[in-house]
C-alpha cells in the first residue's frame, strides 16, 4: 500500500525543536519536585528544633514554678523564656483557663480581658488538635504533686509560610513559563504574518507594472493588425488570468473586503474556468442544498483561489482520472459547508496531521504550500474552518469548508 505514495518531500519551513521542549520540561520537572524536596526536609528539620525549643521552655517553667529561689531562675527566664520570639504559645492551668501566652499578636486586637480570653480559649483548641500539650508538674516542697498546667503551642508562622513556599514558588515559575509561551508562540506566528503578508503585497505590486504594459501593448496589436483577432483574443487572456493572480497577491497583503455572495455561482465559475484546462477523463459536479440561494460573506478572489487548490490536489489525487462532488449545504442558520470529495488515493492517517504544513508535499513537483494558503485563506481571513472530513486509502478524500454566512 505505501508503494502507492512517492517519497514525501519535505522543506522544513518551519523547524520544530521538540528535543528542546522535553529538555525544558523535564528540568523544569526536576527543579520542582527537588525544590518540594528540599523544602519538606527544612520544614521537618525546623519543626523537630522547634519543639526542642518548646520542650526547654516548658521545663524552665516547670523549673521556675517548682523553686522560685534559686538565683539562676532570673537567668532562665530572660534567657529562654524571652528567646523564643516566633512559636505562638499559652499557659493554661489543670481547667484550661489561659494564664499567659506568648507571640500571639492578634490578643492586641481585643480590647476588654472578655473577648481576650474568648480568642485565647479559640487558639487552645486549634493547638490542641495540632498537638498533644506539654504538662508541666507542679510539686510543693516536699515533692508532693499538688496540680499540673498544660503549655499549647503550634508551628511558627516561618514554619507555616515556608511549607506553602514550594507551591507559591512553582505556581509563579508556571505562570512565567505560560506567558512567556503564550508571547514566543504571539511573535513567531506574528513574524509568519509579516512575512506572508509582505511577500504577497511585493508580488502583487512587482506584478502591476509589467502587468498595465502588456495590456497597453495588446490594445496596440487589436489597433494596428485587425486581422489577428484570435491570437490577441489568447493574449486577452493570459493578461485575464495574470490580472487575476495580481488581484488574489494583492488580497492576501492587505485586510480583504468580505462580501455577501452567492457560493454556487462563486464556485461554479472557478470550476468552468478548470474544466477547460482539465482532461475529460475528470468530471466535476456541484450540488446545492436546499437551494441555490446560499450565500456566505466571502473575498472572491481568495475564494476561489481556496477552490482552486482544493480541485488542483483532488485531480492530482486522481492521477488525471476520477470524478470530484462538490456539495454546498446550509448545515444550520448563519452556517454555509462545502464538501469537496474526490475518489483519489486517500490520505493515510499519519498524514492527516501534517498535509497543513508549510513545505508539506508528496509530489516531485510540489511546494507544499497548497494547502497552507487554503487554511490561512479560510481561517484567517473568512474566520471559518477547513478540515478532512472523511477519507480512506484508495477511495478518496472529502474536504470540508465552513463559513458564515
Ligand atoms: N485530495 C487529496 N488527496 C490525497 N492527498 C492529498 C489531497 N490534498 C492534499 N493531499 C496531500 O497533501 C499534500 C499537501 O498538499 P498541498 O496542496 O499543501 O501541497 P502540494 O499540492 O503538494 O503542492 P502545491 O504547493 O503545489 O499545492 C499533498 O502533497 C498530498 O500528499
Ligand atoms: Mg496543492
Amino acid at each position: 500500500m505505501a508503494k502507492r505514495f512517492k517519497e514525501v518531500t519535505s522543506v522544513n519551513l518551519y523547524p520544530e525543536r521538540p528535543n528542546f521542549k522535553w529538555i525544558v520540561l523535564i528540568l523544569s520537572f526536576t527543579i520542582g519536585v527537588g525544590s518540594i524536596v528540599y523544602t519538606n526536609d527544612l520544614v521537618k528539620k525546623i519543626r523537630e528544633r522547634e519543639r526542642k525549643q518548646i520542650d526547654l521552655y516548658a521545663r524552665t517553667l516547670e523549673y521556675v514554678a517548682n523553686d522560685q529561689d534559686d538565683p539562676n531562675v532570673a537567668f532562665m527566664l530572660e534567657e529562654i523564656i524571652q528567646a523564643n520570639k516566633t512559636i505562638p504559645v499559652i499557659l493554661t492551668d489543670q481547667h484550661g483557663n489561659p494564664e499567659d501566652y506568648k507571640n500571639l499578636p492578634k490578643v492586641n486586637d481585643f480590647d476588654s480581658p472578655k473577648e481576650r480570653r474568648a480568642y485565647l480559649l479559640k487558639e487552645v483548641e486549634e493547638m490542641k488538635e495540632l498537638r498533644e500539650p506539654i504538662v508541666l508538674t507542679l510539686l510543693d516542697s516536699d515533692n508532693q504533686i499538688y496540680g499540673y498546667k498544660f503549655i499549647y503551642y503550634k508551628n511558627s508562622s516561618l514554619l507555616t509560610e515556608l511549607r506553602f513556599y514550594p507551591y507559591v514558588q512553582l505556581s509563579v515559575i508556571a505562570i512565567f513559563v505560560f506567558i512567556a509561551f503564550v508571547v514566543f508562540n504571539y511573535s513567531r506566528s506574528a513574524e509568519q504574518n509579516r512575512v506572508w503578508v509582505g511577500l504577497a503585497k511585493e508580488t502583487a505590486h512587482q506584478l502591476g507594472t509589467p502587468l498595465s504594459s502588456l495590456m497597453a501593448w495588446v490594445e496596440y496589436f487589436r489597433a494596428t493588425y485587425p486581422d489577428q483577432e484570435e491570437i490577441i483574443n489568447e493574449l486577452n487572456k493570459d493578461i485575464e488570468r495574470l490580472e487575476r493572480i495580481t488581484e488574489r497577491f494583492s488580497s492576501i497583503g492587505s485586510v480583504p473586503q468580505l462580501k455577501e455572495e452567492n457560493v454556487y455561482n462563486l464556485v461554479q465559475e472557478v470550476v468552468k474556468y478548470l474544466e477547460k484546462r482539465l482532461s475529460t477523463k475528470v468530471s466535476i459536479s456541484v450540488t446545492v442544498f436546499p437551494d441555490d440561494e446560499i450565500s456566505a460573506n466571502i473575498n472572491h478572489a481568495l475564494f476561489a483561489w481556496v477552490i482552486e487548490n482544493l480541485l488542483k490536489n483532488a485531480v492530482d489525487s486522481m492521477e488525471g482520472k476520477g470524478q470530484i462532488f462538490i456539495k454546498i449545504l446550509q448545515v444550520n442558520e448563519g452556517r454555509v459547508a462545502i464538501d469537496v470529495t474526490d475518489t483519489g488515493k486517500g490520505i493515510p492517517k499519519n498524514r492527516i496531521n501534517q498535509i497543513f504544513t508549510p513545505g508539506f508535499t508528496t509530489k516531485k513537483r510540489g511546494w507544499g504550500l497548497g494547502l497552507t494558503l487554503t487554511k490561512r485563506i479560510i481561517e484567517h481571513y473568512h474566520k471559518g474552518k477547513i478540515y478532512i472530513k472523511e477519507t480512506e486509502i484508495g477511495k478518496g478524500t472529502t474536504f470540508r469548508i465552513l463559513l458564515r454566512s
